[in-house]
């Protein structure tokens, strides 16, 4: 390593101290060496292709066709999902899936196709086999949705994991969404992106990836159709995305491309074809119901790394009442641990830790705590000793502990790929909760170790348990956040049987919705960074993962007060709206910024708190359907290309659209509208999509959209549920839902379905058939009516 790289690597480490940077460099070369030991040379390596096609064997849902020097299993299940695995792969053992592998749609055959091809017909889906292994995923009607060319693996002549290679045709208009969170979305450029979950070391803007979470799922939307693809590898690899070209006139279509890399692992994949709806619905039913936050979280949320005491945590708390302004949760970073270290209270500075939940209790306000999965490495230290005494920590090939170097100082790491050492971790969650915590942040967890250079992560060496097949480090990296994530949840439904935890984690993999959310890690402060933030969301709920949302205000230095009003504006219609930052970064309460400011933030405060039954309902929703509740504006129009290609706005729910301010100095914008009439909520103003409209976004609000017949549940004046309805054009419909759940239970709510229409010269609302008759249980507000 150059000497300025080094110089620049331990500039990145950025916020450690000295003596932290000291042990950073020693774990970086104790790194090296591991590695330089514990993995084999790969050596030559011979490439290897499917070759013809010998026979098949048909098999339920599906069945195998037997290659020369493969063979392909491929079987339709009854969710509509398809699986096809190479080599023998089959769709288990899984991280990502939630359960035991769907059951085959006895109805997909395998049948003889033209050319010595083969195909599987399925009720939404064809999947044709050709000569040499390339498959085709076709509509019904039998138009081509994706092209995967047949794969190549590179095996070392001595052994070992294969690389392999997957390269894949989309049609040209096609646009290439997901891969975790990526700062540079939503809508995916030409580039290369890597699967490997890495905390970049310091803020990240959206020219910065890989970031925290990576998967290797894409959603591709395309005139024919969409589709969701799943490679089912947690192994490091990247993809190269280059989007097609339309042939002018008489010229031909290029199409759009995507290659997959991977180091090892499996080559397997699901595919998805339908609309993005039913796409997201099939993922979630694979992979798992989204955990449903309850309804503080989906409040405002105030966090700081640095309070550094309880009483200044009282007096932000005092702010927040003293200024008028909604509050529900309140986390504590780092600084409350006693050295750093997790599952400790710095007594002295927060010396009443539960009397302190308890007085936040009484007015409505939750503790939540950051969790980081390293532990330092001293004997004395409570969780050390007892993780030595349960083995838990991951070692090497050697048997030796595995040391990396976090905020505690020198510090190892659980094994998370271990379910024994899952329920160890997970009831650590006990004295958590003693301490009068609702919720918990996982942090650092990608795994992180401050690195002077190279990889700020364990050695690929590294041995993990991965549930008692053993591997190394390669395989592990990309599950591990995933699997504290499991340890805590199934530790506190244990601990805490009749409530639902809430948690959410930096780092994850697919299938972490299942245990809870993210947020977007440390954005950099800056109007980049504002719509990093965005993309972050949308591209993450088109991974199935539908709560999240950044540090309002970006995490580093200190924002402009326009800059911190628009980040707050926004964060108001995100799942998740936190204000969050760094140690040395300048304040983020509303009342820091001018009164103007104040006094603006104050009523997106207010809005997000009379919206709460409606995020509420699209929690339920998302937990029954996968629907994130920030949806892309093409959700319901894919074939919409304009909306395509619009990155600005979103959906929240069906009933709103919000076009956030992501430029300075802007006072009005233009918004890409779907179909339809849309009414400016400030205003009344009726717009007609599809097109597009200039609206106003004064300093004080941010354009929010109603949909013509949306009807959506809010908070009344008196605290109670209303139906907000917004008149549909005169001669259709409308409707929406309403689950109305005020607990942090495990009820399961009805859902409620309301439909409005014109009678006559009125709007009107009523149950839908199937709800049951009769009276509204709830006020009516009708809106739109005035419409200029
Ligand atoms: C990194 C996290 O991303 C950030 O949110 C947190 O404040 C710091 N770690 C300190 O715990």
């Amino acid at each position: 390593m150059e000497g300025r790289d080094l110089v620049r690597s331990i500039k990145a480490v950025g916020l450690v101290g000295a003596a932290q940077r000291v042990r950073a460099v020693r774990a970086a070369w104790r790194r090296r060496r591991a590695d330089a030991a514990g993995l084999p040379e790969r050596g030559a390596e011979r490439a290897r292709v499917p070759g013809p096609v010998q026979g098949v064997e048909p098999g339920p849902g599906g069945g195998v066709v037997r290659f020369t020097r493969s063979e392909l299993r491929i079987t339709v299940a009854t969710s509509g999902a398809v699986f096809w695995g190479w080599d023998g792969a089959g769709p288990e053992p899984s991280y990502a899936l939630a359960g035991p592998c769907p059951e085959p749609d006895p109805r997909a055959v395998l049948e003889p196709d033209k050319d010595g091809a083969w195909r599987v017909v399925a009720e939404r889906v064809t999947v044709v086999v050709s000569r040499h292994g390339a498959v085709e995923v076709q509509t019904p009607g039998g138009v081509l949705l994706r092209r995967d060319l047949p794969p190549r693996w590179w095996e070392p002549v001595g052994g070992g994991a294969a690389r392999w290679m997957q390269r894949s045709e989309v049609s040209a208009d096609a646009r290439f969404f997901g891969l975790g969170g990526r700062a540079s979305g939503p809508r995916l450029r030409d580039g290369t992106y890597r699967l490997w979950n890495t905390d970049p070391g310091h803020t990240f803007a959206p020219e910065d990836d890989p970031l925290y979470i990576t998967m290797p799922v894409q959603m591709v939307v395309a005139d024919a159709g969409t589709h969701l693809v799943f490679h089912d590898t947690s192994w490091d690899g990247t993809v190269t995305l280059c989007g097609g070209e339309e042939g002018a006139g008489s010229g031909h279509d290029r199409a759009g491309t995507s290659e997959l890399r991977v180091d090892g692992g499996p080559l397997r994949c699901w595919v998805m074809v339908g609309t993005p709806a039913r796409v997201l619905h099939a993922w979630a039913a694979l992979t798992g119901a989204p955990a449903l936050p309850p309804p503080w979280a989906l409040g405002h949320h105030h966090a700081r790394w640095g309070f550094g005491s309880e009483q200044e945590v009282r007096r932000i708390v005092s702010g927040y009442q003293e200024h008028g302004l909604p509050l529900d949760a309140v986390h504590l970073d780092i600084d409350h641990y006693d050295a750093h270290q997790v599952f400790t209270v710095d007594k002295d500075r927060f010396p009443k830790l539960p009397l302190l939940a308890e007085d936040l209790g009484r007015d409505g306000i939750r503790l939540v705590s950051i969790v980081d999965p390293a532990v330092r490495s001293e004997p004395g230290v409570a969780v050390y000793d007892a993780g030595l005494a349960e083995d838990a920590f991951v070692r090497d090939a050697a048997g030796r502990l595995v040391e990396g170097v976090v905020w505690s100082g020198e510090s190892v790491y659980p094994d998370f790929t271990r379910a024994r050492v899952r329920e160890w971790w997970g009831g650590l969650y006990e004295e958590r909760l003693t301490q009068g915590f609702a919720g918990f942040w996982h942090d650092m967890n990608e795994p992180t170790s401050f690195a002077a250079f190279g990889e700020n992560t364990l050695p690929r060496s590294a041995r993990h348990d991965l549930e008692g097949r053993g591997g190394d480090h390669r395989e592990a990296h990309n599950v591990y956040a995933l699997c504290m994530a499991q340890a805590a949840y199934e530790g506190l439904c244990g601990l805490v049987p009749k409530e639902r935890p809430f948690l959410f984690s930096r780092s994850g993999w697919a299938g972490m919705q299942r245990y809870g959310g993210t947020w977007s890690g440390d954005v950099a402060t800056g109007w980049p960074g504002l719509r990093a933030s965005l993309s972050l969301v949308l591209g993450l709920g088109l991974c199935g993962v539908p709560y999240s949302g950044p540090d309002v205000g970006g995490f580093d230095g200190s924002p402009s007060p326009e800059l911190y009003l628009r980040w707050f504006q926004l964060g108001a219609y995100l799942p998740l709206f936190r204000t969050h930052a760094s140690l040395r970064a300048g304040r983020r309460e509303p009342w820091e910024f001018g009164e103007e400011v104040l006094a603006h933030a104050r009523v997106a405060l207010v809005e997000r708190r009379r919206l709460l039954p409606y995020f509420v309902t699209l929690s339920h929703l998302a937990r029954r359907t996968g629907a994130p509740y920030v949806r892309p504006v093409w959700w319901g129009m894919p074939e919409d290309r304009a909306l395509r290609d619009c990155e600005d706005a979103f959906l929240l729910g069906d009933a709103l659209l919000v076009a956030p301010v992501l430029d300075p100095g802007a006072d009005r914008r233009a918004v890409q509208l779907p179909r339809g009439r849309w009414y400016d909520t400030a205003t009344g103003e009726a717009y007609e999509g599809p097109g597009q409209a200039l609206v106003e976004a004064p300093l004080s609000r941010i354009p929010v959209l109603a949909r013509a017949g949306a009807v959506l549940p809010v908070r009344g004046a008196d605290g109670g549920l209303e139906l907000e309805v917004w008149a549909p054009r005169r001669g259709r419909t409308g409707g929406g839902f309403v689950v109305a759940d005020g607990g942090d239970g495990w009820d399961e709510p009805k859902v409620e379905r309301y439909v409005t229409r014109w009678k006559k010269r009125r709007v009107v609302v009523e149950r839908h058939e199937g709800d049951g008759p009769g009276e509204l249980p709830y006020p009516v507000r009708v809106r739109g009516l005035a419409r200029p």
